[in-house]
């Protein structure tokens, strides 16, 4: 018998929905249901992100949202955890905000959620467990994963560059690498379960094994050992620190069988006099080369990066660096942000702090010219055959299925849900923005 259902409500990056799949299956293990039901769940557990200050105002005003539902059934259990919980001072604010939340646990400790849970449905108590050393990695734990087909797999957690603007590294702890034969055996065991595709997560995936005494344990070396595992169709991973990204690397993904086209490169700013108050440790003409070196290999290589606008002291002519460095890049797709100055992180204290009218005008002008590139990109695909794993039915319309090149191009194609989790051709017929169109060929 169920011991009750639970509810996720995920924010943050791609380690966040990992940790949740990790939750999920943990619970679903002690004798749990899922369910997508929020508003009837047993327990509601919140996974948070606090990048930026929107992240965290979008988990209190759900934690006020709940307030009203678990003082009507004060048998439904809220937990909270996830980066936010991290920094300090943050309990007083999220017990104002739910002062019924029942659970508070953090990055470090999240392994424990079941056996809390199991203890809070029991005896009712409040607890409030947030570790501020790094624990040691559990391994071989249950997860849940969101598609039968597609698994993501750490090899690091934490992270060590300290970017002035940057919370990470204060809530995930130091970087830390996995052993890798732990994620070789992980990553073999996923494709035996019927996985096709894996993404390999880190902060900086290119520091894999600087913390380990293996010779052998670095990311161009996985990546290599897991190119040979029989089965696995993709590779992908993310995140990629221009300042650790070797010729090696840009060797392995271009020999490779398996490993995506695609690499997700964050240069966060064109001026090289912002990226040094950030800290970032190489200038625009190094990521110029950068770009140039994986072009060079793989003439038709995805592109994608992250850009932060109006970071402390930018001027129009340093963000004119960045639109410049933009052009001559021309990205697939980026994601760009307004700088949001966290608590603790030097760039918070930094002078010269850009008013938020300039950043949201700054940003305007930079995700126009982002999204010109993005429709020229898709482009180029236009009447060519690509090979789609296919994800799933479109949201509007079920005969209608959506899919992804190894270069992260979202396509949509008639067909019916056989073909969920299997590779199909599809010749492009039509670009748009941030999507292709096209007919199933094969
Ligand atoms: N480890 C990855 C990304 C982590 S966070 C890397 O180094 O690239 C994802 C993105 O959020 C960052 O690339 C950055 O563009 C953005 N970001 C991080 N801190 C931010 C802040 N304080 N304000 C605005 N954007 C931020
Ligand atoms: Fe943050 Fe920089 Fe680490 Fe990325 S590399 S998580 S931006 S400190
Ligand atoms: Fe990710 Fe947000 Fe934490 S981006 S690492 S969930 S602060």
């Amino acid at each position: 018998m169920s011991k009750g259902s639970f509810y996720f409500q995920t924010y943050g990056c791609q380690m966040n929905e990992h940790d949740s799949e990790i939750m999920a299956g943990l619970l679903a293990d002690q004798g749990y249901t899922p369910t997508d039901q929020r508003d009837e769940a047993d327990v509601i557990i919140i996974n948070t992100c606090c990048i930026r200050e929107k992240a965290e105002h979008k988990v209190l005003s759900l934690l006020g949202e709940l307030r009203g539902q678990i003082e009507a059934d004060p048998n439904k259990v809220v937990a909270v955890c996830g980066c936010m919980v991290q920094q300090e001072d943050i309990v007083p604010k999220i017990r104002k905000a739910c002062p019924h939340v029942k659970l508070i646990i953090g990055t470090h400790n999240f392994h424990r959620i079941a056996e809390y849970i199991d203890r809070i449905r029991e005896t009712n108590e409040t607890i409030c467990d947030i570790p501020t050393e790094e624990l040691l990695i559990e391994e071989a734990l249950p997860t849940m994963r969101e598609y039968p087909f597609k698994a993501f797999v750490n090899i690091t957690y934490g992270c060590n560059n300290y970017c002035t603007y940057c919370i990470v590294p204060y809530v995930r702890g130091k970087e830390r690498s996995r052993d890798m034969v732990d994620i070789l055996n992980e990553v073999r065991a996923l494709v035996a379960d019927g996985v096709k595709e894996i993404t390999f997560l880190g902060q900086n995936v290119n520091s894999y094994g600087n913390d380990l005494d293996d010779p052998e344990a670095h990311f161009p070396g996985l990546l290599r050992a897991a190119d040979q595992i029989e089965g696995l169709e993709r590779i992908r991973f993310m995140t990629s620190h221009p300042k650790d990204l070797s010729q090696e690397l840009i060797d392995v993904i271009a020999d490779s069988r398996h490993i995506c086209h695609y690499i997700h490169l964050p240069v966060q700013a064109g001026s090289s006099r912002i990226l040094q108050r950030m800290n970032r440790r190489y200038t625009k003409d190094h990521y110029l080369a950068l770009v140039e070196a994986i072009r060079k290999a793989m003439p038709e290589a995805a592109l994608t990066t992250d850009i932060i606008v109006g970071f402390p002291g930018e001027t129009e002519e340093d963000f004119q660096e960045t639109l410049d460095l933009v052009e001559r890049v021309g990205f697939d797709n980026a994601f760009a942000f307004a700088y949001s100055p966290r608590a603790g992180t030097p760039a918070e204290k930094m002078t010269n702090q850009i008013p938020l009218e300039e950043k949201k005008d700054r940003l305007a002008r930079l995700n126009d010219l982002l999204a010109k590139w993005s429709l020229k990109k898709n482009q180029a695909y236009l009447g060519k055959t690509v090979k789609v794993l296919v994800d799933g039915v479109s949201k509007s319309n079920d005969r209608v299925l959506s899919g992804k090149t190894d270069t992260g191009k979202i396509v949509l194609f008639t067909g019916n849900e056989e073909a969920i989790g299997t590779l199909a051709d599809v010749q492009v017929e039509s670009a748009q923005t941030w999507i292709l169109k096209g007919k199933r060929v094969k």
